[in-house]
């Protein structure tokens, strides 16, 4: 068996998925498809005598030209280092450097310039909170509330703390449908809780945590709420104020900027409360050889050279995602994923994990007949590019009784094409292995 899209007339046409499709063509049209594809050079390759079909972006996404243009101007004509040099290129390249940080403030919904804190992505932000503010302040007895749905990226910093604290480590569970059941999280929150961690989109089920409630619930019992974005930044408008958390972290890499470079969002009297775990260079007012005092946030979360290419590079990459607009991208991309799971969850053997809506970013599935390894290599032989395995949420496998899940994930170039072929070459999979 394979796949058979009808070309017929929308109108006319009673097959909801055919329907579906004909809507995400013109959905595709009018957020500028074309255009948006035609920035991305990496899409014009061949891999395997085939045109690439990019389906990994949940672990990195590809880089629009701007961004690649960017990281070329900076080392040809700019390069220099920051809050250091009295001459022109520092000058320019630090003025550059901070508006990034305005620019990324307002893009995140940040009260202050100051609460944006660059780090190297989201496993660097989410240490940082777990060292300077949790590590000094929890004691034995307290508790620190996470998800079983956590990338081990918001699983590891808190069994460190909790293991060197004193402090209870307490997971709350996912249901079969891959959500949370938010009456556990209410058993669960204490006037012992004194953190909340918790992912806003699984990188495995797709499921959109509801963090303004979380939040809430958090801070009633006097806690704060740390929220993972690495997957929801590069596909949802996120308003740091709306989802009244305390912390926000998020990566470069995933949302078109390079690799490296990452965003620790704070309130601003809490960042100011912590003492920076890192020190050195360019995050002091004074030093003598007995004590330092430290400059304010974020500066003095900022030792050391930073990854200036990164920061201007990521300035760039909230330029592209602006250019098509938040809304629009989440909008697209909804229905890029709604019909992905549509088409695979009617394939015989195919099981997918994680709610049917709302969902974001990832389709991750298991095949009765193969495993996801080799669902992966059959998909790579076609030219499509997917990852295969845990996803670093072993946890999350652990739940559902497996150990690998092959997972499509997508971005703002994908289009309801590639999602035919990914669908056609798993049917080529179940002839291989049936
Ligand atoms: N966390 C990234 C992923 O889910 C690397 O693939």
């Amino acid at each position: 068996m394979s796949l058979h899209i009808k070309k017929e007339v929308p109108s006319l046409s009673k097959d909801p998925l055919q329907r579906r499709r004909w809507h995400l063509e013109s959905l595709a049209r009018k957020i500028g498809i074309e255009s948006i594809r035609a920035q991305f050079p990496i899409l014009e390759i061949i891999v395997r005598g085939k045109p690439l079909v990019y389906l990994d972006n949940a672990a990195t996404s590809q880089k629009p030209k701007n961004v690649i243009d960017t990281i070329a101007r900076y080392y040809q004509r700019e390069n220099a280092n920051v809050h250091r040099g009295i001459h022109f290129l520092s000058e320019k390249v630090t003025e550059k450097y901070e508006e990034v940080r305005s620019k990324v403030a307002r893009f995140l919904g940040a009260k202050v310039d100051c609460e944006i804190v660059f780090t190297r992505g989201t496993t660097d932000s989410i240490n940082l909170i777990a060292q300077s503010y949790a590590y000094p302040r929890l004691k034995p007895g307290d508790e620190i509330l996470i998800t079983q749905m956590e990338h081990h990226s918001n699983l590891i910093p808190w069994q460190v703390v909790s293991q060197r604290t004193g402090a209870n480590l307490k997971v709350v569970p996912i249901t079969d449908e891959g959500i949370l059941d938010l009456t556990q999280i209410e058993q669960v929150l204490s006037e012992r809780t004194k953190i909340v961690s918790v992912v806003h989109v699984s990188n495995v089920l797709g499921t959109i945590n509801p963090i303004s409630e979380l939040s809430k619930k958090a801070h009633e019992v006097g806690a704060v709420i740390v929220v993972d974005g690495a997957q929801s930044t590069p596909h949802m408008p996120i308003n740091v104020q709306e989802l009244d958390c305390d912390f926000f972290a998020c990566s470069g890499h995933k949302m078109y900027a390079p690799t490296g470079i990452g965003v620790l969002y704070g309130k601003a009297p809490l960042l100011e409360s912590m003492e920076p775990y890192q020190t050195g260079g360019s995050m002091i007012l004074h030093v003598s050889l007995e004590k330092a005092e430290y400059a304010h946030t974020p500066q003095k979360f900022e030792a050391g050279t930073p990854n200036i290419e990164g920061v201007i590079a990521l300035g760039s990459a909230v330029d592209f995602l602006q250019s098509i607009g938040m809304h629009e991208i989440y909008h697209y991309e909804s229905a890029l994923v709604q019909y992905a799971y549509e088409i695979l969850s009617q394939i015989p053997g195919v099981h997918i994990l994680g709610p049917k809506k709302p969902r974001a970013g990832v389709v991750s599935f298991t095949m009765d007949c193969a495993h996801p390894h080799d669902i992966g290599q059959i998909l790579d032989e076609e030219g499509i590019a997917i990852r295969a395995g845990h996803h670093c949420a072993q946890p999350i496998m652990e739940r559902y009784g497996i150990s690998s899940t092959a997972r499509a994930s997508f971005a703002v170039y994908n289009t309801v094409d590639e999602i035919d072929q990914l669908a056609e070459a798993i049917y080529k999979v179940q002839e291989i292995f049936k």
